[in-house]
């Protein structure tokens, strides 16, 4: 069918009045899907209609195995796993010279393929790249976009090469990330589009090693506890070293080193190490234990504080007895 466009006068005005005209053609043929994008060795079903006034018997010709199959005023023809890339299929009125030829786009796209390689740790320039191939009939090289992204957001796009690649430097907090790579490839008039998906693994050597203990000095006989924590991936293990091991325990997968009634031995330096397998790193405190004076100043302090208290709960009870 064609749209024609009839005019009434050559003014302005009078083609602003130009109506469409549509008629039928004597006798047409036409083809659905009209330019199908097929996957090599894929399927492919073409359904070609007429609009001719008579019965007329419509058939297919083409080089490549097929199934026809008709009803009134349409044939479509099958074909199964197309192993050609240029077929022009013909769709034809029985006793007549009217043909219409199909237009098949034959194309092959692979999976984008995502390479992260090796082993990415933490604070080290690494890279990951994507890539696809694809053939599309016709159109050498293929247009096509690879992007890679994580959460929305574009990292790298490769602007028509079928390859992508992104560098960075790790960061712990990668570690678990999504990364999607998507692939775009024009067939004929469609765009079509695949991805693949996959997840950082971002290992880091031991960071972040803190010791907290209550305070620097104790006196003899106290008990106390020193805390280790450290960060890195995998978890770090923990290492002690000691003034003294006596009457030492260490609990909590050795992250808390606990003096049982501190002797003089115990002063010095409480160094803990971590380590996996990118490394270890260290943090320590230098505590001291002193002679037992401490106690009693200790005993004189609350013994103050306990009269403090006193004094006040006196005057409380003495301003509500002279309100009432
Ligand atoms: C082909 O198209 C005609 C209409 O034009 C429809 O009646 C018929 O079912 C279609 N055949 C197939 C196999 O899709
Ligand atoms: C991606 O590139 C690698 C190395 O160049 C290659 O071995 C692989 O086949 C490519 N993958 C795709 C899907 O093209
Ligand atoms: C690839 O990207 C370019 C520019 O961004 C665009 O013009 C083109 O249509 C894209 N091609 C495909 C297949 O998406
Ligand atoms: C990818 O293709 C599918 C059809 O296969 C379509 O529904 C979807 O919108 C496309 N996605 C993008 C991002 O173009
Ligand atoms: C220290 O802990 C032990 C039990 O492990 C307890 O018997 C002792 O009274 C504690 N000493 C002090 C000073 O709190
Ligand atoms: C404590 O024990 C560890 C082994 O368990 C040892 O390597 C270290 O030298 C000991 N420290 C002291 C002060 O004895
Ligand atoms: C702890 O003691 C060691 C050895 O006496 C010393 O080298 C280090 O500087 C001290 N560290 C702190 C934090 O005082």
């Amino acid at each position: 069918m064609t749209g024609r466009c009839l005019c009434l006068g050559l003014t302005t005005l009078a083609l602003l009045r130009c109506l469409p005209l549509v008629y039928l053609d004597p006798c047409g043929l036409s083809i659905v899907p009209k330019e199908p994008a097929v996957a090599f060795r894929g399927h492919v079903v073409l359904n070609c209609s007429s609009t001719c006034s008579t019965l007329a018997h419509l058939g297919w010709e083409t080089s490549v195995p097929k199934v026809t199959n008709e009803g009134p005023g349409w044939a479509s023809l099958h074909i199964s796993s197309l192993a050609v890339w240029d077929l022009e299929p013909q769709c034809y009125v029985t006793s007549t010279n009217i043909i219409e030829k199909a237009r098949l786009h034959v194309y092959r796209f692979s999976h984008p393929e995502i390479h992260l390689g090796a082993e990415m740790v933490a604070g080290r320039q690494e890279q990951i790249t994507c890539n696809v191939s694809s053939l599309v009939s016709g159109s050498s090289p293929s247009d096509i976009n690879v992007t890679l992204s994580s959460g929305g957001s574009t990292l790298s796009e490769s602007r028509g090469s079928p390859a992508v690649g992104y560098s960075f430097v790790a960061q712990p907090t990668q570690h678990g990330q999504e990364i999607v790579c998507q692939a775009w490839l024009r067939v004929g008039p469609q765009v079509l589009n695949d991805s693949t998906r996959a997840t950082l693994q971002v290992w880091a050597l031991p960071h972040s090693v803190k010791i907290s203990v209550e305070q620097l000095e104790f006196g003899v006989g106290a008990n106390f506890t020193v805390r280790c924590s450290a960060e890195g991936n995998p978890l770090p293990e923990l290492l002690w070293d000691l003034p003294s091991n006596a009457s030492v325990e260490l609990s909590d997968r050795r992250r808390t080193v606990t003096v049982h009634s501190a002797q003089r031995a115990h002063s010095g330096t409480y160094q803990c190490l971590a380590q996996n397998r990118y490394g270890a790193s260290s943090g320590h405190v230098n505590i001291s234990i002193v002679e037992q004076r401490h106690g009693i100043m200790i005993v004189v302090a609350v013994l103050g504080v306990i009269s403090v208290l006193g004094g006040a709960g006196l005057w409380l009870v003495r301003r509500r007895f002279m309100k009432s």
